[in-house]
C-alpha cells in the first residue's frame, strides 16, 4: 500500500466512524476517531506535505490550517456535552469540514503529488507515513 492507497484508506475509516456517531455518541469510537485524525494528520504534515511544501505552498499551507481547525473543533467537541442533538450537530459540522479537506487531498494534492514525485519518492514519503502513524497510533494504545 503506498501513501496515497493508505491516506484513503484511513479516509474510509474516518468516514465510518463519523458515520456512526452521526446516530449518537460512543465513547469508544469517539475516542478512537480522535485516535486516528491526530495520527493521520501528524502523518501527513511530515510526509507529504513538506515534500510538496516548495512547490505548493499555498496548497499545503491550506491544507494545514484545515487541521488545526478539525483540531479545535475535535477538542471542543470532548469538551461538550455528548447528550443529544447538539452533540450529533457537531458532528455534522466536522463531517462537512472532513470532507471539504479529504476532497481536496484525494482530487487536488494527490493528482499534484503523482505529477511531482518518481516511484522511488513515493516509496519513501510512503515509509515516512507509515512510520509516524503507526509510532502515534501505539503511543496511545
Ligand atoms: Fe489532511
Ligand atoms: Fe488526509
Amino acid at each position: 500500500m503506498d501513501i496515497f492507497e493508505h491516506i484513503m484508506k484511513e479516509h474510509r475509516e474516518v468516514e465510518a466512524m463519523l458515520e456512526r456517531l452521526s446516530q449518537g455518541y460512543d465513547e469508544e469510537v469517539f475516542n478512537k476517531l480522535r485516535l486516528s485524525l491526530a495520527a493521520h494528520m501528524k502523518a501527513e504534515e511530515e510526509s507529504l506535505y513538506p515534500a510538496m511544501n516548495d512547490q505548493e505552498r499555498e496548497m499545503v499551507q491550506h491544507a494545514t490550517e484545515e487541521h488545526r481547525g478539525i483540531d479545535k473543533m475535535l477538542m471542543e467537541i470532548g469538551r461538550s456535552s455528548k447528550e443529544g442533538d447538539s452533540f450529533i450537530e457537531s458532528i455534522e459540522d466536522l463531517t462537512s469540514l472532513i470532507n471539504d479537506h479529504v476532497i481536496d487531498e484525494e482530487e487536488q494534492m494527490f493528482p499534484r503529488a503523482k505529477q511531482m514525485f518518481d516511484r522511488s519518492r513515493i516509496d519513501q514519503l510512503s515509509a515516512k507515513f507509515d512510520e509516524v502513524d503507526e509510532r502515534i497510533t501505539q503511543k496511545a494504545t
